[in-house]
């Protein structure tokens, strides 16, 4: 939520904070502002997107080589020109960007009140900044020594910015809960939300821990934490290629990230899997392979398509390794009292790895003892310094707002630990191991298959873009991929959708169904297979239009469905990774047909770092 980026050095600053602004857009993409610093403090800001930002400023913005930039999600205060940031202080010496939410802000407003400050918009960041300014003139402190005091006394999750006219050399950055990396390059730094603004000019980057703040001059960069205390910075060398964040001739990202479904799973592979040898490794769990095996419970707390992915997990992990699993909503497990033993595991899903909720619930279970396991695509995310081990998904950037080759990824690297765990305890016979290696590391191929055949999805998406709602159907592991078809086509089409377990219909959806409804029906060949026919038929008597997800080579269902997809046959365990891209597919090609933004749907922002 929200895009944060900075610049101080030797260039013009400008075109590379918008230029990382349109990179950070898919963060939110409410309003976007930038502050650029030279003898005065300009801030040019306007709602909606960085292009409109960009067109709104009319004549030369000023020029310099020190400024900062932001993308917004609103949290307080609608979308408008006022609420945009950035935001200057009372005096207007001083300016902020901000990513996150400060919970004590009404009453600080109060207290700030009556010493006489007003305020322009309605939001927490401008109180914030003048609270800042406030300390500063109490004290007669330094702009980072203000900001350290400040925050010190604010309740709540950020990164912050700031800048001021009264000491042009630096900008002061500071972070809680939110991420901030700093790029280093010759005589100049950057600061981002993530690492995409700032690989085109460096590849060394530092990730700003909790409750630091940060000091960026052209001459070097110093970290404290909020105690005042030096911190030496730790310089991590990305391998992030330009490419990657890019559309590549792609019309969105999301088509793009769809396609490279085969890639990103054999990357998500590469080094771990060697089936002909009998080879699963997943270094990020080595250490902790005695908890592993003597699990008495696992738990899985993610949100939205990660918490799908789970779901998928829990069969798997159940029918292999035999261990109660309970798959948690983030946002609800934090706020119960959650039964957790010391020992037990716990899997933080996330492709983030800055999703609060899920962070939430991470720090509860810790308190607990549980041992956390981070299952993270973005690499040095909050989640996954949070976590006691884990497995990166190695998927590449994903920058479309709705998650398509995250989630192949998080059950390809879910089921790698599934079955270390089942080979590990013995749950899992020699031959039924290899077996299964064997067919996992041909699942890009199959999901290759299913992708050439984007054309018949495009047609079916054509006859049913105007529909008002739509229901998913799957039994068994195929369930879950109901809930996630159906959250993609919301998602991006704006269409009413709801996955429901097949034999559940009967039990109250059944009565929607007319011949207007489409009905989208995971219905591979595995051992549910003669049921979801029936509830195919149920369906159907009801004048139902059935969209069917076959088996290839499925000679029943055809005679029954209205519409086929067939996808390659695979084990059970596996079917989610191939079964799911036919239906991101149909949600991304109805949403273009209904002219929506698919990569930037409206009131999503790719990650959630607010409660
Ligand atoms: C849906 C989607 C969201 C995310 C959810 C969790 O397409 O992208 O539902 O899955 O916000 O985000 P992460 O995985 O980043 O924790």
């Amino acid at each position: 939520m929200c895009g944060i980026v900075g610049y101080i050095g030797h260039r013009d600053a400008f075109p590379i904070l918008i230029k990382g602004l349109k990179r950070l857009e898919y963060r939110g993409y409410d309003s976007a502002g930038v502050a650029l610093l030279n003898g005065s403090l300009e801030i040019y800001k306007k709602q909606g997107k960085v292009s409109a930002l960009e067109e709104s400023i009319e004549g030369s913005p000023l020029k310099t080589t020190v400024g900062m930039g932001h993308t917004r999600w609103a949290t307080h205060g609608e979308p408008n020109d006022t609420n945009a940031h950035p935001h200057y202080s009372h005096s207007t010496d001083y300016a902020i960007i901000h990513n996150g939410i400060i919970e004590n802000y009404g009453s600080l407003k109060k207290e700030l009140g009556k010493k006489g400050y007003k305020f322009r918009s309605d939001t927490d960041t401008e109180v914030l900044i003048t609270f800042i300014e406030d300390i500063i003139n109490e004290y007669d402190c330094s702009l980072e020594e203000g900001v350290r005091i400040a925050l010190s006394k604010v309740v709540g999750a950020y990164a912050i910015v700031v800048m001021s006219t009264k000491d042009e050399t630096k900008l002061v950055a500071a972070r809680k809960g939110s991420p901030l990396v700093i790029g280093v390059g010759q005589g100049e730094y950057f600061l981002a939300s993530d690492a995409t603004p700032i690989i085109e000019y460096t590849n060394e980057v530092v990730y700003l821990n909790d409750e630091e703040v940060a000091v960026l001059t052209r001459e070097g960069l110093e970290i404290k934490d909020f105690e005042a205390l030096s911190q030496t910075p730790y310089i991590h060398t990305l391998d992030l290629a330009l490419e990657s964040i890019e559309k590549s001739g792609y019309e969105h990202f999301m088509l793009k990230e769809i396609f490279e479904q085969p890639n990103s799973i054999a990357d998500c592979m590469r080094g771990r899997l060697k089936a002909a040898d009998g080879h699963l490794v997943l270094g990020g769990i080595r250490d902790y392979t005695n908890a592993l095996i003597n699990a008495e419970k696992i738990i899985f707390v993610a949100c939205g398509t990660s918490w799908h992915s789970c779901l998928v997990a829990e069969y798997i992990i159940e029918e292999l390794c035999r261990i109660p699993v309970e798959v948690e909503y983030a946002s609800e497990f934090r706020y119960r009292n959650p039964i957790i033993n010391e020992g037990d595991i716990v899997f933080a899903v996330s492709q983030s790895g800055e999703t609060a909720d899920t962070l939430a619930a991470m720090e509860l279970a810790k308190s607990k003892g549980a041992i956390l396991f981070g299952i993270v695509n973005v690499v040095g995310s909050s989640i996954a310094r949070t976590s006691h081990e884990g497995a990166y998904l190695h998927a590449g950037p994903e920058i479309g707002v709705a998650s398509t080759k995250a989630f192949t990824a998080q059950l390809v690297v879910l089921t790698m630990i599934a079955l270390k765990m089942s080979h590990l305890r013995g749950t899992i016979a020699e031959r039924r191991y290899h077996e299964m290696l064997v067919d996992l590391e041909r699942i890009p191929d199959k999901v290759a298959t299913v992708l050439k055949q984007a054309k018949k999805v495009e047609e079916i998406a054509y006859i049913f873009k105007e529909a008002h709602n739509f229901l998913y159907l799957g039994r068994g592991l195929n369930f879950p991929v109901a809930l996630e078809g159906a959250l993609k086509l919301k998602e991006i089409s704006y269409i009413h959708a709801e996955g429901y377990p097949a034999a559940e219909m009967k039990h109250g959806p059944i009565a929607l169904i007319d011949e207007n409804m489409p009905v989208v029906v995971i219905a591979t060949r595995d051992k549910s297979y003669d049921k979801i026919v029936s509830n195919i038929q149920e369906v159907k008597a009801r004048k139902g239009k059935v969209i069917a997800v076959v088996t290839e080579g499925d000679a029943l269902i055809p005679k029954m469905a209205d519409y086929i997809i067939e996808v390659p046959d695979t084990k059970d365990a596996f079917m989610p990774m191939v079964s799911v891209i036919p239906l991101q597919l149909l949600s991304y090609y109805i949403a273009v047909m209904r002219g929506c933004n698919v990569d930037q749907p409206r009131n999503l922002a790719k990650s959630v770092t607010v409660e």
